[in-house]
């Protein structure tokens, strides 16, 4: 089996979450784009979805699934996302299709985050993945000079702008082992808007797409 289809097989699995007549929080990339494709097969099921990126918005949209305005929308049963690393205490480094703001807002308004990923994102430890920092332009050599005092060596994202219109710099070289913690001190920076670490609110639902389907973990 492929890369891509272990992705597949744990973007169709998410369905099982879906609650019928609901509106569902949608995250961004490869993984997020075969669930889309599932949702659309219930589309008239679904109320519609509330989305973390433009790209994800005009996917959903393309299949004819209704995209509400976040402030919109009270609360979320659930929020599917991919992940670009995942520890046993489904802690997460997500970013990496720069979408990292947008995902963790719409998944602060669900009750239940369910990640897929295929079987290569699981790690034991946190931070082979370099770590994607949002930060607002003017302050991007600040946050750098921060990042590497506490032990990393930041990359500038170049030619990368957010859909919230600031920069990306992906910090190599750590080695995670109190993901909450360095969630919060990084995000204490000024000029940091947020960091791809999803450790204080983590998933709650993990599906794996593995050579043999997919494996989920509840
Ligand atoms: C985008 C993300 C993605 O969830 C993460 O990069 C995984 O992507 P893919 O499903 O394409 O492997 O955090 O900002």
């Amino acid at each position: 089996m492929t890369q891509d289809e272990m992705k597949k097989a744990a973007g169709w699995a998410a369905l099982k979450y879906v609650e019928k007549g609901s509106i569902v929080g949608v995250g961004t990339g490869s993984t997020v784009n075969h669930f889309i494709d599932a949702l659309g097969s219930i589309k008239d099921d679904i109320k519609g979805a509330v989305s973390s990126s433009i790209a994800s918005t005009e996917k959903l949209k393309g299949l004819g699934i209704e995209v509400f305005d976040c402030n919109d929308v009270m609360s979320l049963d659930i929020y599917v996302d991919g992940a670009d690393e995942i520890n046993a205490q489904r802690e997460m480094i997500k970013g990496g299709g720069a979408a990292l703001t947008r995902e963790k807002i719409v998944a602060a308004i669900a009750e239940k985050f369910v990640c897929i990923v295929d079987d290569t994102k699981a790690v034991d430890v946190l931070g082979t993945f370099p770590l994607p920092v949002e930060v607002i332009p003017m302050a991007r050599s600040y946050v750098a000079r921060e990042l590497v005092k506490l032990g990393g060596d930041p990359v500038y994202r170049q030619g990368v702008v957010t859909d919230n219109g600031n920069v990306i710099l992906d910090v190599h070289g750590l080695h995670i082992t109190h993901a909450k913690d360095l969630e919060a001190k990084i995000n204490g920076i000024a000029g940091v808007v947020t960091n791809g670490l999803f450790a204080i609110s983590g998933a709650d639902v993990v599906i794996t797409g593995t050579p043999a389907g997919a494996k989920i973990e509840e």
